[in-house]
């Protein structure tokens, strides 16, 4: 007999165990007599190192290390949605009510609960013939969202996901109607070789497999997100990415948390990696508070939370992306359109770097290892528009955006640099903007997209024509406008001829009027596109009204002190419904004021 697996080496949540051979990378483990779950990261001859999820403390060496044969998986069944999961997805709320405030060690408590009962309506009988991501059936999950049961792709086991075999029929032989548990079988199903397999309402899935799919589609639908400085310069693509960097207080979190609350999706996946202890409670206090705007109701009823307590270890920072990742492309594979917000990505490096450095590896740029890069780009990577499995032309999508926390905001560091690298969207916060309270604070000259040139017919077709052109034109009068305060700054506003006072007050506009935007005002928290085009319609007539009136020989002064100014500042606190009358009624007073009645179109 061989020897008895054990510790032989803790360094903190890293332990090393003798007598391992035959353990597989990623494998799964119960370390110690608490049985603390921890994962194989490497191996060497007979040892197995291990990142533990949980507290060490209290553990010693020599006591036995007990193999599961699992890799970490999640489980995927109804019951999802509405709940507050740790890195490893142990439901927070049992866990609590089982144990008190914080979460025990080598607690076992399933994701799912196993008493509930779903109302599981077929959609297949008796003798049809599906294929691996058909749907059988229907659950009504919650009260916006259908909760759709496949056939797994892993019906076979992990081994089987290969292309040749989204194809291989199998015949549905038994197909129950009825109230189930999650461990309750709805369907059998038969391949050809007559060989049985059965259905339930919950499967098991590694955290570190991507979820396969038929295809993917070009990045050419919006993520429309209600922010206007998003959506109108730098949109991202349905199934997209983008990072959020900003230094300490810029509107990191704001920003996730109103993407949570108003982006045009179906699901919300929220990761909380956070440092400070308070800071993920207030994700488990305030979450549960917001109300859906599209569906009335809790915003939990769409939205899972991954959130790494503050007392839990770096190890299960390091998997919660996985978690969470794994559980937005489930629901991405039932077509849906799934957003997965992760606050922040740095956490999630650090518990990288910490992990490294005990494992004694080879330190790449400030201490992060070599594969920092590689590993964010394998997690982006996992996001995309999709045909789903299935013979149905399902489509769901994932798109991700992810915060980045710099030090000192501080955008040459590794971890902005490597997610830089990977994302399409870049939106940055910038410390002085959050100081001026222009908020949202993200930097217009500092941010990008590369999905505009996909997703611009979108918006042409499906908002206004004029969308590119207003777009265009509002970049060149804010990058203008950047160079005009500079030389403001250098010489003073003397020097500035009246078009470029023009250009100014304009610049003023689109970034008072149009670029600010209160989360946490009622009406312009969110705004839809239309207004959003029409805004920004409205600041290039007082522009053009503006030209024509000097043009004339109005002086400037007396375009600058316009009430109207005042008006078209305000103008984003009106009513999407009433926008248009407004609108109507400034153009009109607009040019009455400037004695262009009949000039202007
Ligand atoms: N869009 C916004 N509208 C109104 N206020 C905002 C907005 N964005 C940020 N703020 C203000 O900035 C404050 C700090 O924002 P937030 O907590 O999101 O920063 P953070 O970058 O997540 O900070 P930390 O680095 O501490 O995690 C908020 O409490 C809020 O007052
Ligand atoms: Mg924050």
């Amino acid at each position: 007999m061989s020897e008895q697996a054990r510790i032989a080496r803790i360094s903190g949540v890293l332990v090393v165990a003798e007598n391992m051979r035959g353990a597989r990378m990623n494998e799964i483990v119960k370390v110690g007599k608490l049985g603390l779950i921890g994962e194989v990261i490497r191996l060497q001859e007979d040892k197995a190192y291990i990142q533990v999820y949980e507290d060490t403390s209290g553990l010693f060496v020599g006591e036995p290390v007990e193999r599961t044969g699992e890799s970490l998986t999640v489980e995927l069944g109804p019951g999802l949605l509405t709940q507050a999961f740790d890195g490893i997805q142990r439901p927070l709320d049992r866990i609590r009510a089982l144990k008190g405030d914080f979460v025990e060690r080598g607690v076992e408590v399933p994701a799912l609960d196993r008493e509930k009962k779903w109302d599981f309506e077929p959609t297949v009988k008796k003798g049809d013939q599906v294929r691996i991501g058909d749907i059988l059936g229907e659950i009504q999950e919650t009260h916006s969202i259908k909760h759709r049961v496949m056939v797994p792709p892993n019906l076979k086991g992990i081994v089987h996901l290969r292309e040749e075999h989204w194809d291989e029929a199998f015949t549905v032989k038994e197909i129950r109607k009825g109230s189930f548990t999650v461990d309750d079988t709805v369907a059998v199903l038969t391949d050809a070789e007559g060989k049985d397999y059965e259905v339930k309402l919950a499967h098991k899935w590694p955290v570190r497999v991507p979820r396969p799919v038929r295809a993917k589609f070009p990045p050419n639908h919006p993520l429309v997100t209600g922010t206007r400085i998003l959506d109108f310069f730098f949109p991202i693509a349905l199934g997209g990415n983008a990072a959020i960097p900003g230094g300490f207080g810029t509107g990191k979190t704001v920003t996730e948390q109103t993407l949570a609350k108003y982006s045009l999706v179906d699901i919300v996946i929220y990761i909380g990696c956070g440092e400070r202890g308070n800071e993920m409670t207030e994700v488990l206090v305030e979450f549960p508070e917001l109300e859906d705007p599209y569906h009335g109701g809790a915003l939990m009823d769409r939205t899972i939370l991954v959130v790494n307590t503050s007392n839990m270890p770096v190890a299960a920072r390091e998997a919660s992306i996985y978690t969470g990742i794994t559980l937005a492309e489930y629901y991405r594979d039932m077509g849906y359109n799934v957003l997965l917000l992760a606050d922040s990505t740095s956490r999630w490096a650090e518990a990288l770097r910490e992990m490294s450095s005990r494992l004694e590896e080879m330190p790449g740029e400030e201490g992060y290892p070599t594969y920092l890069a590689s590993k964010l780009a394998e997690f982006y990577e996992r996001t995309g528009r999709v045909r789903a499995l299935g013979t149905d032309e399902r489509v769901g999508s994932v798109t991700a955006v992810g915060a980045v926390s710099p030090p000192g905001g501080d955008f040459s560091e590794p971890v902005t640099q490597s997610t830089l690298r990977v994302v399409g969207g870049f939106w940055a916060l910038d410390t002085d903007l959050a100081h001026r309270r222009h908020f949202p604070a993200i930097n217009w000259l500092r941010s990008y997209t590369l999905y505009y040139t996909h997703i611009e017919k979108w918006f042409l077709e499906n908002v206004t024509p004029k969308w590119s052109e207003l777009r265009t034109w509002a970049s060149e009068i804010l990058q203008k406008d950047a160079e005009l305060q500079e030389i403001v700054l250098l010489v003073g506003p003397d020097a500035l001829q009246d078009h470029e006072r023009l250009t100014l007050e304009t610049g003023k506009l689109i970034r008072e009027g149009f670029l600010q935007q209160n989360a946490f005002h009622e009406i312009d928290a969110s705004c839809p596109l239309p207004k959003q085009a029409g805004m920004m319609e409205l600041i290039r007539t007082f522009y053009e009204l503006g030209e024509q009136a000097l043009a004339q020989g109005v002086p400037i002064e007396d375009i600058v002190s316009l009430p109207e100014i005042e008006e078209i500042t305000r103008i984003k606190e009106v009513p999407p419904e009433e926008f248009d009358a407004k609108k109507r009624e400034i153009e009109e007073s607009l040019k009455q004021r400037l004695g262009l009645q009949k000039a202007a179109a």
